[in-house]
């Protein structure tokens, strides 16, 4: 695990210095700045696990940070403790409303100081005892998209994100962009899919700890967020913005982050794209929809998605010898197609009807090296 980052701010040195040390010694990771501003940067660049802020500094003083710190959705739950020579009760006041979680009064025990920081991190325990979040670490984001639907973009989806598990041991989030044809809640059997709707509802906001206690564990080890697969929340997929809040969240609580965008260039697939660092898409071996997503590999590398963040994966789902090959396919697409899977019909239909996603059937038969394959291309 991780040791947990301690951001002190301080304009006194020898109070950086002493803290410092002391909470090294505890073995906690320590980064300091010794003004506001410098302050703000620091936390943009590692987000820090606690952070230890000094009030009376020139320039920008900790009310402010504290505020400034509440106010960006990205650093809003990062604990704040003031630690300052002010006691009076109004300047206490004052730095709680500002968004600080505790308050220290200097000159501080080491003792009290220490047993305040524990039992800070305690209570955030998605960040600093997390089981495998780095956590200053953003994750990675990989968006998952089809021409049209039917092609498999759900069943790829899904193991997808199990063999990146599988593979790297860290944690994964599976989400599906897809409000009203969620199928994914489906194929996994789990009838979850209150959060999503109370988040795009807006009965709940937002946040990194919203998601936290939304998130769902499935068997494999894997945490979903899945849509609604009933028809009428369908018209959800107009909270773009909410979507895209979702996604900047998400971000920050595991390492991998895999969405179901399903079908087209949807406002919704067209706003997440460039919240994602990379787009699979997703083809099936018939000319009509090699052109189809060729003109949507067009259409996303104009809109800026560089070429170099898109891999094309080629899903054989039937066994006819009438379909384009792989390298007709490509000839015809005129892309790189990085990985083909071989049709597997009954597997499929198997693994859908008993909610056991297929590289959990068999983890060494062909199709689970094929997804294997793809999250070692990704990763
Ligand atoms: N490699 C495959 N071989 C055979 N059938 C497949 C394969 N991959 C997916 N399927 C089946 O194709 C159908 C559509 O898959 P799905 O993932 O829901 O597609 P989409 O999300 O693109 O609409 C499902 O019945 C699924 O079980
Ligand atoms: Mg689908």
């Amino acid at each position: 695990m991780a040791a947990a980052t301690i951001l002190i701010v301080d304009d006194d040195l020898d109070t950086l210095k002493l803290v410092g040390m002391m909470l090294e010694r505890k073995g906690y990771e320590i980064i300091a700045a010794a003004n506001g501003r410098k302050a703000l940067e620091l936390v943009a660049k590692s987000l820090p696990d606690l952070i230890l802020l000094d009030i009376m500094m020139p320039e920008m003083d900790g009310y402010e940070v504290a505020r400034r710190l509440r106010s960006n959705p990205k650093t809003e739950f990062i604990p704040i403790i003031m630690f300052t020579a002010k006691s009076q009760i109004d300047d206490r006041i004052e730095g709680l409303e500002a968004g600080a979680d505790a308050y220290i009064t200097k000159p501080t025990q080491p003792r009290e100081l220490f047993a305040q920081v524990k039992a800070m991190l305690k209570r955030t325990p998605m960040r600093s005892a997390g089981p495998q979040v780095p956590a200053a670490e953003a994750g990675m984001v990989f968006g998952v998209l089809a021409a049209k639907g039917g092609v498999g973009t759900s069943t790829l989806a899904i193991n997808l994100a199990i063999a990146m598990r599988q593979k790297t041991k860290e944690s994964v989030i599976l989400s599906d962009y897809r409000p009203g044809q969620g199928t994914v809640s489906l194929d996994l059997g789990s009838g979850n899919t209150d959060g999503m709707l109370r988040l795009l509802r807006g009965e709940e906001e937002i946040t990194k700890r919203s998601l936290e206690g939304i998130l769902l564990t499935h068997g494999s080890g894997i945490k979903t967020l899945l849509s609604s697969p009933d028809s009428v929340d369908a018209k959800y997929v107009t909270e773009v913005d909410k979507f895209l809040e979702i996604t900047e969240q998400l971000r920050y609580l595991a390492s991998h982050i895999v969405l179901d965008l399903g079908a087209a260039l949807s406002p919704l697939a067209s706003a997440v794209v460039h919240k994602c660092d990379h787009v699979v898409l997703c083809l099936e071996p018939s000319p009509n929809n090699v052109k189809q997503t060729r003109s949507l590999f067009q259409a996303l590398v104009k809109e800026g998605v560089g070429e170099g963040r898109i891999t094309s994966v080629l899903i054989n789902r039937m066994r006819i010898s009438i379909q384009l090959s792989w390298k007709q396919t490509e000839e015809q697409f005129e892309y790189p197609i990085a990985t083909v899977f071989t049709p597997i019909p009954e597997m499929a239909y198997q693994a859908s009807r008993t909610n056991t996603p297929l590289v959990l059937q068999d983890s060494t038969s062909l199709t689970s090296q094929q997804f294997q394959k793809l999250a070692s291309i990704l990763l």
